[in-house]
Formats: structure tokens, sequence, C-alpha cells
């Protein structure tokens, strides 16, 4: 087979392999890729595995046409493409191997250090001219072992790019290149995803016509294609959007459980639905899956004070390749002593940046009701964000959306001329650079409201996140009507007069009112900055962080009604009237959520 005028394919294909790495079933057998270029000098790219010795190196001789090997290049020490460096060098011995030094060390350990006579050290970036042919050599360690490199041939634009690009299947099988290559990727170098990021970066500043990997079909066909799905692969990023249900089951409860959670999936509007029974799928499968998939249910049964087998060894394999970045729900199952969901959890622990869903579905031998309403509610947190896409199913009157704008919080401090105010405020924005001016909003029943309208100055604190609830306590919770916020505190102030918090607060700034907007139950000063000050590094205090980590959780056990999202009163009733308004905070009803 030809690649080009001066590249010609001499690899074989294996159809007697039952396990391709001992482990990986290759139902359309497997390619060993081994590539001939000819110039005034000749270089032949790699060998192939031990059992394809003379139906090589027939390939080559007939390639060569007469003509001798001036180089064998070594990019991967992977038996399946080097076994056949001994045979090579009986057959051309004045052939002179180039390889990475890591690559020498190795085939000395595999062929003893007396086979290799005529060796050439590759450097990274570094060059050897064949004559019309330049190659360059990019080291690409890790992927898949850490002595592998590639080949760029810049005559014909050709990247030899060794294990990258590869996929299971015989060349003579013409097959899709995605599943195969994906599950190839996955189970083979899918730990090494910063390293084939790594190659991918320098991929990409070559001209590139056609990619000829290790295994797989030569690709010279829309690559910007197989590129994509590679920086998917390798960056961990979600391939597919859909829900892969991950299981075991002995007596079919839990795949019950499994069918009725797919059902309701699918009613949810969840655009792909895959489900592995993980003792009869192949695992290698189910695991690539897992990786292209955006969510995962794992659903097992306790076994033996663990999890069953099989579970536990498709969590093994996510684990191993850096399984991250994925939504993961659970559901168990025990009869006595449930253990599974603790130990599938754990056993993730190690990963990044996964979501675990909220709700979990533990199923006491049998499904209940209760599970059936475990299961219905799972389903809807797993379709959420599917039916919010949709213009079909999505509630396009979903205010909750603006509890996902980012907020500071702030003590705005002023005077009325007798004592000193501070107000906790979350609606403070810089709205323009030239001059700086800042804009705080300020509900119009807050005392300070009153008070800023009258002065015209106040000064922004912006709270750290080592602020304490005490402090949101002491300025959030009561009016500075009634109550001297800073007695018994030690003051400071800026030049405008108006007192500045000395602790909790990364910096400080004095606001002069030049406009006042009339909101209705808020209103607006747009202000000019009169002083900074910056106090510490510290990182400022968000709203989110607050909710976090600093507001106590609210008492709501046994009770039925409403709870303020900002300091956390309850509301005891079964409505929440429109206009009411929090006794503490003062925040109004939509900062209320139901009791769960
Ligand atoms: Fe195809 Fe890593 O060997």
């Amino acid at each position: 087979m030809k690649i080009s005028n001066d590249i010609l394919y001499v690899g074989v294909n294996d159809h007697k392999v039952d396990l391709f790495e001992g482990q990986y079933k290759v139902p359309n057998g497997m390619c060993y890729n081994s590539y001939l270029i000819l110039d005034e000098k000749v270089a032949v790219m790699d060998t192939v595995d031990q059992r394809f010795t003379h139906e090589w190196l027939d390939n080559l001789e007939s390639a060569l046409a007469g003509r001798q090997p001036d180089y064998l290049i070594v990019q991967h020490m992977e038996p399946d493409h080097s076994a056949n460096i001994d045979s090579f060098l009986r057959t051309y011995p004045n052939a002179i191997v180039v390889a990475t030094t890591k690559a020498f060390a190795m085939m000395d350990n595999f062929f003893g250090s007396d086979l290799v006579r005529n060796r050439r050290a590759a450097e990274n970036g570094g060059t050897l001219e064949l004559g019309r042919h330049t190659l360059t050599f990019v080291f690409a360690p890790m992927v898949h072992w850490p002595e592998v490199m590639v080949t760029y041939d810049s005559a014909d634009k050709v990247l030899f790019s060794a294990d990258a690009f590869g996929k299971f299947g015989a060349l003579d099988r013409p097959e899709p290149w995605d599943d195969e290559a994906r599950r190839y990727y996955i189970g083979i170098v899918g730990k090494y995803g910063a390293q084939a990021m790594n190659l991918l970066k320098k991929a990409a500043g070559l001209d590139i016509a056609t990619i000829c990997p290790l295994h797989g079909p030569v690709l010279d066909k829309d690559l910007g294609h197989y590129i994509k799905l590679y920086q998917t692969w390798a960056s961990y990023s979600v391939e597919t959007e859909g829900v892969v249900i991950a299981y075991t089951s002995v007596y079919g409860h839990t795949r019950k459980a499994v069918e009725l959670l797919a059902d309701k999936l699918r009613q949810g509007g969840c655009p792909k639905i895959v489900a592995h029974d993980l003792a009869r799928t192949d695992m290698s499968l189910a695991v690539s899956d897992a990786f292209r998939y955006g969510k995962l249910v794992l659903a097992t049964t306790t076994y033996n004070a663990d999890i069953y087998p099989f579970m536990r060894e498709f969590i093994d394999h996510l684990t191993e390749r850096n399984f991250q970045g994925r939504t993961v729900a659970f559901m168990e199952n025990g009869s006595w002593a449930p253990m599974a969901y603790k130990i599938m959890k754990e056993k993730l622990s190690s990963c990044k940046n996964l979501t675990f869903a909220e709700n979990v579905v533990r199923i006491k031998s049998a499904i209940s009701e209760a599970n059936k309403e475990e299961i219905t509610a799972l389903a809807q947190e797993l379709c959420k964000d599917y039916q919010a896409l949709s213009s079909e199913t999505a509630n396009k009157n979903d205010m909750t959306a603006l509890f996902k704008i980012g907020y500071g919080l702030y003590v705005v401090t002023s005077n009325d001329g007798k004592k000193d105010n501070g107000l906790i405020v979350n609606t403070v924005a810089q709205v323009t650079s030239q001059p700086n001016r800042i804009a705080v909003t300020i509900n119009k029943m807050n005392y300070s409201h009153h008070v800023i309208e009258q002065t015209g100055v106040m000064n922004l604190n912006i709270l750290s996140e080592e602020a304490p609830f005490s402090v949101f306590e002491n300025f959030g919770f009561q009016s500075g009507r009634t109550a001297d916020k800073f007695a018994g505190e030690e003051l400071t102030r800026t030049d405008n007069g108006l007192v500045m918090l000395r602790k909790y607060v990364n910096a400080v700034m004095s606001l002069k009112v030049i406009q006042y907007i009339d909101l209705g139950t808020h209103g607006m000063f747009i202000c000019d900055v009169t002083e900074a000050r910056v106090i510490s590094n510290a990182p400022s205090m968000t709203y989110a962080f607050y909710h976090a980590h600093v507001k106590p959780k609210p008492a709501t056990e046994g009770k039925k009604g409403f709870v303020c999202k900002i300091c956390g009163y309850v509301y005891e009733g079964e409505t929440l009237p429109d206009d009411f308004i929090c006794p503490l905070c003062k925040h109004g009803a939509a900062d209320f959520e139901p009791i769960q």
C-alpha cells in the first residue's frame, strides 16, 4: 500500500490474537503497522509483533525492491512493535537503529546489549536527513511508554504518530473509527491525558496531511475530526451527552431498579442512555463509555462487606485512568448492613472534579415504593440540564436563575450624625473605570438607605473569607435605628469621618454619592471613589462562600415551611406570602426556599 510516492505500508494484520495486551477483546483482530520511506537513504519505521516475523520481512523485502535499509527507526519499544528488531538486524546487519536513549536501554533489556551495534540516539526536535525527506523527532513520553517518540516528515507532511491515533481492528476489516479508537485510547493511553495533550500541542504546530499510526488505518482525510476527538479524550472532556448506568445484579432486583431508572431518564428527556451489566459486558467498552458520556450511575450490591467484584474492578479501571469531571450517581442494594454506596463513593474519592448527585437510591433487597420515588427524583436531577437546554421542556420562568449570579458581601458604613451604622449588602458593582464609579443598591427598609440618602457618603468595607458569622449577625440581622452596631469597638475612621472595619476586611473604599436611582423597593447610589485602602490579600467573601462555609445550618429539623437562604430564619406555614420580609435580615420572599 502506498502512502505517498516514497512512503509504503509494510505492516501486518493479526486475526489470531484473542486478547490484545492480554486483556482487550479484539473481535476484528489487530494490525501492527510498519512503514518504509524510500529516498536517497532508506528508513524503516518500527517492526511488528513477534508472530509475524516472516510476513513482515517478506513485505519489507518486496517493498525494498532490491534496496537495503539504512535506518530502522524505533518509536516505541512495546513488543507489539519492537519484537522483530533482532530479526531485522539479522537480515540487515548494516542498518543503523535510531531511537531515544530510553528506548535503547529497553532494547538492551529485551535483546541483550550486544544486539544493536549501530545505534544513533534521537534528540527531541532533532532531525535525520534521508534526501528529499527530513525526519524530525518529537518525544512523546507516556503516549504510551516513557521512551516513545513520534516522527514528522516535512516533505510529505506525514506524522508517524506511534500509538497515538491508533485503534483496535485489522485493516482488512473496515469499521467506523471512533468507537474502537476510543476503546483503544481510553483503555491503553487513558491515564496519560496530560501527556497526550502535550503531544497534541506540539502536533498543532505542524502542517500535517497524513497520520500514520502504529495501529489502525492511515488517516489522510478529515484530520480535524480525529484531532478533535483526541483533544476531547486527552482533556477528559465529555464527548457525548447522556447517562451510562453501570450495574451488577445478583437476583434481578438491582437490574429492575436500573430498568426503571432508564425509563424515567427516557421520559425526562435524557438524550442517550447506555446500560452495562458489568458481569456480562465487555469491561473495556463500559470503561470507555464512562469516559465518553457526561453522567455515570453506579448500581451494585453490598457483597462480603464490600461491593460486588465486577463493580470493584470497574471503579478501579476508572480511577487508574484518572476518571474526572463527570456527574456520578449511586444506587445501592443490601439486604443487611448495606455498605455499597459508602464504598463506591470512597473508591472515587481520588478523582478530580466529580459532582455527586444529591439523590441516592438505597434498596433493601427489593424495590419499595420509597425506592421508586428515589429513582424518580434521581432521574429528575440527572435530566435537569437536558430539560433546561431544550426549548420544549425548559422551565422558562425559573427565577432561581437569579441565585446563580455571583455576589460579594460587604459592610456599608454610614453615620446619621449621632452614631455610626453598618449594614451587610451584596449588591455592589463597579460600573465604570474612567472615572471609577461604584453602584451600591440598598433596600429602602434599611435605616442605612435613609442615612446615606441624607448624607451622600458611605464607606464600602469588603469582607474577606475570614469573617465569622457574628459579623453577619451584627450588621445584617438588626437595625441601626435601634442597635449600636459598634458599641465597645475600637474605631478607625477614613478621611470622610466615617468608620471603617478593622478586622475581616481586605479593602475599604470611601464613596461619595453623585446620582441616586429609585428602583421601587430599593435605591441605587452611584458613587465616586474618594479614598481606597487595601488591608490584606485574603480572598473576598462571596455569597457562595458564605453559604458553604460561614452560615450555620438552619434548624429546620421536624419543621414544615420555608427557610431564609440568607440568615436561616424559619417561617412555619403552608404558604409564604409574596410580600413577606424576613424579620431578621430583611430579605424578601424570593430569598426563601421550602424546607425539604
Ligand atoms: Fe501498540 Fe504501546 O503499543
